[in-house]
């Protein structure tokens, strides 16, 4: 074989290789659901997992969130407060696409977490109780998704329920969120007379049967509006109040603009009952039909193409302890380019290492099942005992390195102190586990009498659930100090420490991020802008590297 010939075989191996890549990535669709907690976030991942045939019966997901309390000893604490503090990530089919559902926390106190799992999705569905409205955490966690310009998809759910009308909660998503809206169904009627939608892009109404319980899906029958039957359903009052407002919303929202979704520019709404499986089947569809497979991750060198020969992705969370019986550390990873396979060698950019990829995982839930492939979209869990921080790059290429996840800034601090002076071993590792995880951000204060780092959460149940772990899992008590800081800014530039000592408020501190960037932290609200009014030129920043 002359060298020409084998070039070409390289050259075809290659293209057949990029066009897999492709395939496979463009049927991907990586997402994750955000509400505020109650809005019925739960019920939805079961009705979808049972739309996409993952769920033979609706009800093990939720059964589960119960049963899980009892599956593991740390999950105590979700008892307790009834909230849930592991993400875990779904994979089903549906149709020809293949879905990865990130789960979030919903509870404030684990916003961090939340965060880090937006980072890693290429779109969401926002959960809204139509009953109430758009509620804080929504709100929170909406902004981020704005910021990172990812396509939301909103579904109002408990329409079963008496609901705010449908017009005032379109008005609420232009005005608390100033989102332009696209209400793709309209629903006809709520509370008892809630019968079905209408989906104004087909122009045909679905209406749904109750089914027991909402386990099975509901049946449809798809009429016209027109029809005598859907005039017969609904009372006539309530039937000429939808005729009318969907003329008026033909009239005043004009065409349905997909490259203004997938910009984050435009929602398209949907309405529902996730617990009755109403309306569930047209947001999943409409979901696949208007968003799109990943795109290229921009990395320090510049944008990395899906079909890039060489594998990537980042890590956008680490769990320790995921089974408590055999103490190890889960890593997950969000694939950004290449194909990845089982057992193979990749570079832990960070630490300079080259790793072979065994025990690789794709995660049901809490079951893990072993990854055999994986595209661009897909997550892959590995559990391993190399130190990986969330934000790190793992490739076959040695020199790709992936831009940093935005960190927030923490609004509580606290120093975390050994109780025990005989279990200080166990503690320091137990410590530096957790750290790990980035559960808690850790600074360096100057001038500060120990070296012991100081912690920083968004919410003070981050330091709580951190103690009950170290007690948990490595038998060591703990003392948490709570320190008066409520507000944490970065320098844009580093600056003269006597000067910006000088320049202080009462009761404001400097101090170093782990990567010795330079921050200040300030009692409160007012003393951050008493500060920023007398320090005009002084540029700071509420994640490093974004003003
Ligand atoms: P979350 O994950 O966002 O916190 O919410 P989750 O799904 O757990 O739902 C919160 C509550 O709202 C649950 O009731 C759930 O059954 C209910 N729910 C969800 N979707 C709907 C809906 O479409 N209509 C109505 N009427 N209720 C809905 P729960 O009483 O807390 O629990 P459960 O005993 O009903 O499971």
């Amino acid at each position: 074989m002359d060298i020409s010939t084998q070039t070409v075989i390289t050259d075809t191996k290659l293209k057949s290789m990029s066009e897999e890549i492709s395939r496979e990535a463009s049927r991907r669709r990586t997402f994750a659901i955000i509400s505020h907690p109650d809005a019925g976030k739960t019920t939805l991942t079961e009705k979808l997992l049972l739309y996409g045939g993952a769920l033979e019966l609706a009800g093990s997901v939720t059964a589960k969130k119960k049963q899980r309390d009892t599956a593991s000893d740390w999950m105590d604490i979700e008892k307790k407060r009834g909230i849930s503090i592991s993400s875990t990530v779904l994979q089903f089919d549906y149709g020809n696409y293949r879905l990865n559902l990130l789960d979030t926390p919903g509870h404030k106190d684990f916003s961090e977490d939340t965060y880090r799992v937006l980072m890693a999705v290429d779109a969401v569905i926002m959960v809204i109780d139509a009953g109430k409205g758009i509620e804080s955490q929504t709100r929170k966690l909406f902004e981020i998704c704005r910021k990172r310009g990812i396509p939301i998809f909103t579904f109002m759910n408990k329409l079963d329920r008496p609901s705010m009308t449908p017009l005032e909660l379109i008005d609420q998503l232009e005005k608390v969120l100033n989102l332009h809206a696209f209400p793709v169904v309209w629903p006809l009627g709520n509370g008892q007379n809630f019968k079905g939608v209408y989906d104004r892009l087909r122009k045909e109404v679905h209406l749904f049967e109750r089914v027991p319980a909402g386990e099975y899906k509901a049946p449809v029958s798809i009429r016209d509006i027109r029809d005598h039957l859907v005039k017969d359903l609904l009372s006539e009052q309530t039937y000429n109040e939808v005729v009318e407002e969907i003329a008026l919303l033909d009239d005043a929202h004009g065409g349905f603009e997909r490259d203004a979704v997938l910009h984050g520019m435009t929602t398209p709404v949907f309405f529902g009952s996730a617990a009755n499986n109403f309306g569930v089947e047209l947001l999943l569809r409409g979901f696949l039909e208007y968003s799109a497979g990943p795109s290229p991750r921009k990395a320090i060198s510049g944008w990395i193409p899906l079909d890039n020969p060489h594998f990537s992705g980042f890590v956008f969370k680490v769990q320790t302890n995921m089974n408590p019986l055999h103490r190890d550390r889960m890593v997950f990873v969000r694939v950004c380019s290449g194909r990845f396979y089982r057992d193979m060698m990749i570079h832990h950019v960070r630490l300079g290492k080259e790793i072979r990829l065994s025990g690789c995982h794709s995660v049901f839930g809490r079951n893990r099942e072993i990854a055999w492939e994986a595209y661009p979209g897909d997550i892959i869990g590995f559990v391993t005992r190399a130190d990986f921080r969330v934000g790190d790059t793992i490739s076959t290429d040695p020199n790709l390195v992936f831009e940093e996840i935005p960190r927030f800034a923490p609004e509580c601090f606290a120093f975390l102190h050994n109780s025990l002076s005989s279990s200080y071993k166990s503690f320091r590792k137990g410590v530096e586990h957790l750290l790990a995880e980035d559960i808690v951000q850790v600074f360096h204060l100057q001038d500060h009498g120990s070296n012991l780092p100081l912690l920083g959460a968004v919410g003070p149940l981050q330091f709580e659930v951190m103690q009950y772990r170290l007690k948990d899992e490595y038998g060591v008590e703990s003392r948490l100090e709570s320190m008066p800081w409520e507000v944490l800014r970065w320098l844009d530039a580093p600056l003269n420490d006597t000067d910006l000592k000088r320049s202080l408020p009462h009761g404001a501190a400097l101090g170093t991020d782990e990567q010795g960037r330079m921050v200040i932290l300030f009692p409160s609200e007012w003393s951050l802008k008493y500060f920023s009014e007398k320090n005009p030129s002084t540029r700071l920043l509420d994640s490093p590297g974004k003003t």
